[in-house]
C-alpha cells in the first residue's frame, strides 16, 4: 500500500431535522454573534429562512455573494466580520458561497490582511479557532467536506484554487429542506458532478483505500437515489441520500484528487462559460472512454455498484468496464430525457473555434497530472473532437 494522508475534520450533521440542531451548535462551538453568508437568490426562494428558523443568536448576514465570487468580495466581508465583532462564520450556500467563506475563514484565522499572504498555501499553518459551519443547498459541490476553494482575482483575470486543510468547516449541516426546490434540471447537473468526483477519486493516481471508501458509498447513495429524487423531487429522503452522497464524494477527492474530466471541464467552464455540473455531464463518458485501457480493472469492479449485484455478476470480467460506461450513458440519457440537461459537447455551439484554447488551459489544470493514464494535446483535442463519442 502506497503513503497516503487522509483530512476529514469536519462534524456531520445529517437528516431531516438537522438544522433544528444549528443553535445547539453554536452554543457547543462558543459562537454568539456569528456573520452568515448566503446570496440573493437563496433569500428569495425561503431557503435562508429555512436554515435560520431555529437561531436564537444575534447574527449578522451578507447576502451580496455572485455565482463567481471574488478576493475583493472576501476581503468586504473579513472587514465586514472585524467591524461588528462577530464571533463566527455559518455559511448557507452552494459552492460559490462556501469557497467564499472559506476564503473569508483563511484570511481571519490566519489573522492577514491581504488575501495575496495566504497563497503559497503550502507553507499555512493551523490557525486561529474561529467556529466554521456549512449548510450547503445543492448536492453537488461537496465544498462542505473538502480542503478546496476557487476564488477569481479578477485583477490578473485568474480563478485561483486554494487547498488547504486549515479551512474545513468545524460542522456541516445536511438538511433536506435545503435542496428540497431545486429545479430538476440542477439537480441532474450537481449530481452528476458529485458522481464525477466520486469515479474520478476513485480511479486517479491519487487514490486511497479511505477515499474509496467514501467514492463508493457515494455512487452506491447516487444510483439507489437519482431516479427517485428526479421522477419524485418532493421525497426527502432522496434528496437527503443525493446531499450525503455529495459530501461523501467531497471526502473522496478532497483527499486523492479527481482527474481529466475535471481537468478539461474546468477549461470549458472558463472558455465557453458552461456549468461546472453541465461540461461533467458532456465530458464524463468520453473521458472515460479514453481512460478505459488504464483503468480497467477499476471501471470494472464499480459495476458492482453502478450496475448492481445481478449485472456484475453476469457479466464476465473482460466486459465490466464496457458495462459499467453503458451504466452512465444510459443514466445521462434518462436525465437529460426527463431535465433536458446537456450531455453531448455537440450542444456547444462554435466549440471547434474555441478547442485551441480550452486544450491549452486543460493542459495546465492540476488535474490532469493525477490523472491515471497520461494525456497530452491531440488526446484533449480528440476527446472535444469527439472520437470517443458523446
Ligand atoms: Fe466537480
Amino acid at each position: 500500500m502506497k503513503y497516503f494522508e487522509f483530512v476529514n475534520k469536519t462534524k456531520l450533521i445529517a437528516g431531516k431535522h438537522a438544522l433544528e440542531q444549528l443553535n445547539y451548535q453554536c452554543q457547543q462551538y462558543h459562537m454568539t454573534y456569528p456573520l452568515i453568508l448566503t446570496d440573493e437568490v437563496l433569500i428569495e426562494v425561503n431557503v435562508y429562512s429555512q436554515c435560520i428558523k431555529h437561531l436564537s443568536l444575534p447574527y449578522i448576514t451578507y447576502s451580496h455573494i455572485p455565482v463567481d465570487s471574488s478576493i475583493h468580495i472576501v476581503q468586504d466581508i473579513v472587514n465586514l466580520y472585524k467591524d461588528n465583532n462577530c464571533n463566527g462564520i455559518i455559511a448557507i450556500g452552494g459552492g460559490s458561497v462556501l469557497d467564499t467563506a472559506k476564503g473569508v475563514y483563511l484570511m481571519l484565522s490566519q489573522e492577514v490582511s491581504s488575501f495575496e499572504n495566504i497563497i503559497g498555501f503550502e507553507n499555512l499553518k493551523k490557525g486561529k479557532d474561529i467556529p466554521f459551519f456549512a449548510i450547503p443547498t445543492t448536492s453537488g459541490t461537496g465544498s462542505e467536506a473538502t480542503s478546496v476553494a476557487v476564488i477569481s482575482n479578477p485583477d490578473k483575470g485568474i480563478k485561483m484554487e486554494i487547498i488547504s486543510e486549515f479551512m474545513q468547516f468545524d460542522v456541516a449541516f445536511i438538511d433536506p429542506k435545503t435542496t428540497l426546490n431545486l429545479p430538476l434540471k440542477t439537480t441532474a447537473s450537481c449530481t452528476i458532478d458529485a458522481l464525477t468526483h466520486a469515479i474520478e477519486a476513485y480511479t486517479c493516481s491519487g487514490k486511497n483505500p479511505v477515499s474509496d471508501a467514501y467514492a463508493i458509498t457515494a455512487i452506491k447513495l447516487i444510483v439507489e437515489n437519482i431516479h427517485q429524487v428526479i421522477h419524485h423531487p418532493e421525497d426527502k429522503e432522496s434528496r437527503l441520500a443525493l446531499a450525503v452522497a455529495s459530501y461523501n464524494a467531497g471526502c473522496a477527492f478532497s483527499n486523492s484528487m479527481v482527474g481529466i474530466v475535471h481537468g478539461i471541464g474546468h477549461a470549458l467552464g472558463a472558455v465557453c462559460h458552461i456549468p461546472h455540473g453541465d461540461a461533467m455531464s458532456m465530458l464524463l463518458v468520453p473521458s472515460m472512454k479514453f481512460n478505459k485501457d488504464q483503468c480497467k480493472d477499476l471501471y470494472g469492479e464499480l459495476l458492482l455498484y453502478i450496475g448492481g449485484s445481478e449485472l456484475y455478476a453476469r457479466t464476465s470480467k473482460e466486459k465490466r468496464s464496457d458495462k459499467t460506461i453503458e451504466c452512465i450513458e444510459t443514466l445521462l440519457h434518462q436525465l437529460h430525457i426527463i431535465t433536458k440537461l446537456p450531455i453531448s459537447l455537440l450542444s456547444i455551439d462554435d466549440l471547434k473555434n474555441y478547442i485551441d484554447e480550452i486544450v491549452e488551459k486543460a493542459m495546465n489544470d492540476g488535474a490532469m497530472i493525477v490523472n491515471e493514464k497520461y494525456v497530452d494535446y491531440q488526446d484533449v483535442i480528440d476527446i472535444l473532437g469527439g472520437y470517443y463519442g458523446y
